[in-house]
């Protein structure tokens, strides 16, 4: 898919130029992008973790295939267990009970795109919404 994308922005920009063997020109433009880690690549490890064994169109899609509680587990622990950057400390309803308020449409959208030191999606890239808003969901059902 990514793959692909390239070639018609390649096309695109050289539009008019007429190659006289399209592989070789295909693979002249590829080669800036070479370190790039492509979809069905063997990446040499580059998506060790949570990555790891997700196939092709699953990467492409963005999800990880992960619980919500496994997501907590390994993306939101750090700070979430230790109120680092006084993120709403797991556990606590006291400290949850506002973003609770606030609803769930609300908290996913801040916890996609970040505020203060809460980064974009908790730090989980590969997140899917849904796997995001499962995690939340884990954090809010523990909150008591
Ligand atoms: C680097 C530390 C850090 C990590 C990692 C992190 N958070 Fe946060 N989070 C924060 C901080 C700090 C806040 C408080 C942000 C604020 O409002 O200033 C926060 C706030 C939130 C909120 C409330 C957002 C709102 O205002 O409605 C949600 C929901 C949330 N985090 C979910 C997650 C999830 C889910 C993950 C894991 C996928 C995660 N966080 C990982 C630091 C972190």
């Amino acid at each position: 898919m990514v793959v692909v994308a390239s070639l018609t922005v390649g096309g695109a920009l050289h539009g008019g130029v007429a190659a006289s063997d399209p592989d070789d020109e295909i693979r002249a433009r590829l080669k800036p992008f070479g370190d790039v880690c492509r979809v069905g690549q063997d990446c040499g490890g580059l998506e060790g973790g949570a990555g790891a064994g997700v196939s092709a169109p699953a990467v492409a899609a963005a999800a990880t295939g992960l619980s919500g509680q496994q997501i907590y587990d390994q993306f939101c622990f750090a700070c979430h267990n230790t109120g680092v950057g006084e993120a709403p400390l797991f556990g606590s309803l006291e400290q949850w009970q506002p973003f609770i308020d606030q609803g769930m449409p609300q908290m996913l959208a801040v916890s996609l795109t970040g505020r203060g030191l809460m980064p974009p999606k908790g730090t989980c890239v590969t997140c899917s919404e849904d796997e995001m808003q499962a995690a939340i969901q884990y954090m809010v059902d523990s909150a008591q």
